[in-house]
């Protein structure tokens, strides 16, 4: 009898972060073929992932342009997954998480009646429109996987609240801590070492904050650092023009903020294990910051995990310049609230996801 064909789809930085520990234990499996495709919605943040992990894809769509829109890229993305889908003809296909990438290579198995496992299943907002467009991804492929992989209890539940049956639910903690936890070793530490005090890392990317929410917290990250002499600000930038433009005006010419390239993942974990407080609206590094014990200051109105924050490892504070500061101040210079966020533990998973993930796969096929 021929393997079952597995087919993995990933186009963006945390679709590969999170995706890339369930090939490599696929991959260790011998009774699966097992086939990694990536649509290239990204292109240098994607290549990164790949040469961290020394994996790369089998097939490359390269699909990314400079100001893709939502549409075009859906569009472009549906015909080239739609041939590939014809051609390689997978027995089983596997997205993460809420990207339009995730979201076309479900809607793609769906139309070829391909059973599809969503890996990061369940996590809600419960508001369509934001984090836009990522909550009606998720909620979409919601609507037809044959196997949810929820990181928690909270996203399991969410799924039961909308009728998934709970043979079609496994709770598996998150694959980004399979993977933080796999790279989290692996270089040391090198991040500003003539500097003694304390490191505050900020990363800012998502469409709702595009323009003023993201120059306002720019602007009161900056006075932030001001008012703290023995800080340094790291700004990772995202390479989305849109989100530079705004961070190079507001952040640049500072001699303690470090404007830099988005540093490879390894890397980039090490810049977490440095950081005394993490300001983000990433929804990775929500997660992998509590590995760490590193307090998150979330710079989003929702968030679709609330278990960080309801644990007390993170804060959800809006884009508001106000309390940026009223919560800044407060972490770095009152050690009690410090020391009750950092000290918590990680509500996302111990890093054994993608073994229990391959194992559903296949029961599935048994
Ligand atoms: C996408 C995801 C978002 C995820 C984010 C992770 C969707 C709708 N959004 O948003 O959920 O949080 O990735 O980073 O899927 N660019 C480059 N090089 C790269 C990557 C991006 O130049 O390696 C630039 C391009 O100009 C591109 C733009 O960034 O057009 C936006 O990329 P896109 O994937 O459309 O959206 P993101 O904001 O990255
Ligand atoms: N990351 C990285 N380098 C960076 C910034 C982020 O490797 O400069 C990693 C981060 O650790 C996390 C993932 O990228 O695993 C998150 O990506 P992003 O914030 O772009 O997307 P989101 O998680 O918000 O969808």
């Amino acid at each position: 009898m021929s393997k079952p064909r597995v087919v993995l789809v990933v186009g963006t930085r945390p679709d590969a972060i999170k995706t890339l520990p369930v090939v490599i234990a696929l991959r260790n499996d011998p009774s699966f073929e097992t086939i990694l495709v990536s649509t290239g919605q990204h292109r240098e943040m994607l290549q990164q992932v790949f040469d961290t992990f020394g994996v790369q894809p089998d097939r490359d769509l390269e699909l990314m342009k400079h100001g893709q829109s939502l549409g075009e890229l859906t569009g472009r993305m549906s015909l080239a997954l739609d041939e590939l889908f014809k051609e390689l003809k997978p027995q089983f296909v596997l997205a993460q998480g809420d990207t339009t990438t995730t979201f076309v290579a479900g809607l793609s198995a769906f139309y070829h009646q391909i059973p599809f496992g969503h890996v990061e299943a369940g996590l809600r907002t419960h508001n369509v429109f934001d984090p836009f467009p990522e909550e009606f991804n998720r909620q979409a492929v919601g609507l037809f996987a044959t196997h949810h992989y929820a990181p928690t209890e909270l996203s399991a539940s969410n799924l039961r609240r909308e009728h998934v049956s709970d043979e079609k639910i496994f709770i598996t903690g998150n694959t980004g801590i399979d993977a933080v936890l796999m790279v989290a070793e692996r270089e040391p530490q090198t991040w500003f070492p003539d500097h003694k005090g304390r490191v505050v890392l900020m990363t800012m990317h998502r469409r709702e904050n595009w323009g003023e929410p993201m120059t306002a917290c720019a602007k009161a990250a900056r006075q932030l650092i001001d008012e703290h002499e023995d800080t340094l600000l790291a700004v990772p930038m995202h390479r989305n023009p849109i989100v530079r433009e705004v961070l190079e005006k507001e952040l640049g010419n500072h001699p303690r903020i470090h404007l830099i390239e988005p540093p490879e993942y390894a890397r980039f974990t090490k810049l977490i294990q440095r950081s005394n407080l993490i300001l983000t609206d990433s929804g990775g590094v929500q997660e992998e910051a509590p590995s760490f014990g590193i307090p998150i200051l979330v710079l989003r109105n929702t968030t679709e995990r609330p278990e960080g924050v309801d644990a007390g490892c993170a804060t959800l504070i809006g884009t508001d310049p106000a309390a940026l500061l009223t919560h800044g101040r407060e972490l770095l210079n009152d050690p009690s609230r410090y020391a009750a966020m950092s000290q918590v533990k990680s509500p996302y998973g111990e890093g054994k996801a993608s073994q229990q993930i391959v194992e559903a796969i296949r029961n599935y096929f048994a």
